[in-house]
């Protein structure tokens, strides 16, 4: 791995976040877009992002800001972008056709060696990868936004993927810093996503059913469950909060079937719990740029301190 370039396809939000972690890793980074003014916003962004990382103290890596920007070239050629390539991190649009189109380019050109890993939230490998010459080289690795401060990689093979490219692409994740977890076969939604939609669904209903404020509920995850899931998982949680696992399970068995049957269908995510939840959130953060961008920069600040006390509580 030590001699590992990596070539980043598509500049938008998590392409340039992509970029940002391999280069404060030390590695050479390369960065593709189809649009040559893309390329150039993107590395306008990275540089000013860097800037204010390095003034606050929050830059990672060991190397200058400048040190790292020189790391990340651009190019609008994909055959120049991949060339010299050991690791290809696509980060297009969530579009199943343009990312098939664009994997099927890169099998053409790319050697036996290199590893092509999609960023996709939601795509199958075996939707995305099936068919394609260097299938065994392919695998996903799903970020969280922002990377940078979020460092969960779901990392999802297809089921032809060659266990050492799972190997690699684990530790070429723990070598930038990033906290990877591997799925042993795919499934819709990955493991985030589904964790992720449960809490939502329940959510939506609680609210739904008019038990909860939509404000009040989103109290019940940032001062409740929230405060502890940023240190121990669900599974730890259940093992402290009695005498271990057993122990939990045997006090709270039954008391869990009990809730979970209560729980009602797939919300539709529409309609008049729609209308209600979204009043209650513009009212909260207006749904314009200006309000939910300065809303964004301080749920990132947020992160960037809670990053550095897990740092410091050496948490994992
Ligand atoms: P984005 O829309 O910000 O960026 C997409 C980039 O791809 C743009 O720079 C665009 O010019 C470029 N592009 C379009 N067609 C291309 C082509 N044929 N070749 C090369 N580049 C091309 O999208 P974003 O948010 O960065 O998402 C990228 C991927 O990351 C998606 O698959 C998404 O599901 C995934 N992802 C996104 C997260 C998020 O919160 N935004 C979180 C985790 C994963």
């Amino acid at each position: 791995m030590e001699s590992t370039r990596v070539t980043i396809v598509g500049s938008g939000l998590i392409g340039r976040s992509w970029a940002m972690v391999f280069a404060a890793g030390g590695f050479k980074v390369k960065l593709y877009d189809i649009a040559q003014q893309q390329l150039t916003t993107a590395l306008e962004n990275i540089r000013k992002q860097m800037k204010e990382l390095e003034e606050s103290g929050f830059l990672k890596g060991t190397l200058s800001a400048e040190k790292q920007l020189a790391l990340i070239s651009v190019c609008t050629d994909l055959k120049d972008a991949v060339e010299g390539a050991t690791f290809i991190q696509e980060c297009t649009p969530e579009n199943l056709d343009l990312k098939k189109k664009i994997f099927s380019q890169l099998d053409l050109i790319v050697d036996d060696s290199v590893i092509l890993s999609s960023s996709t939230s939601c795509l199958l490998p075996s939707k995305l990868f099936t068919g394609l010459k260097h299938v065994k080289q392919c695998i996903v690795s799903h970020p969280v936004n922002p990377p940078y401060f979020v460092p969960l990689v779901e990392i999802v093979p297809h089921p032809e993927t060659d266990p050492s490219v799972t190997e690699r692409t684990y530790a070429l994740m723990k070598k930038i810093g990033q906290s990877p977890v591997k799925l042993n076969r795919e499934i819709e939604g990955f493991v985030l996503n589904r964790l992720q939609y449960a809490v939502i669904s329940e959510a939506w209903r609680l609210v739904g059913e008019g038990v909860i404020s939509p404000t009040d509920l989103d109290v019940v995850m940032s001062d409740g469950l929230g405060m502890r899931y940023a240190f121990i998982g669900p599974l730890e949680t259940m093992h402290l909060n009695a005498e271990g696992i057993s122990n939990y399970c045997e006090r709270y068995r039954e008391g869990m079937k009990l809730v979970l049957n209560t729980f009602g269908p797939v919300p539709e995510f529409s309609g008049e719990i729609e209308q209600k939840i979204s009043q209650a959130m513009s009212e909260k953060v207006p749904a314009v740029p200006k309000h939910l961008g300065a809303r964004r920069e301080w749920r990132d600040d947020c992160l960037i301190g809670l990053a550095k006390l897990k740092k410091q509580m050496k948490s994992n």
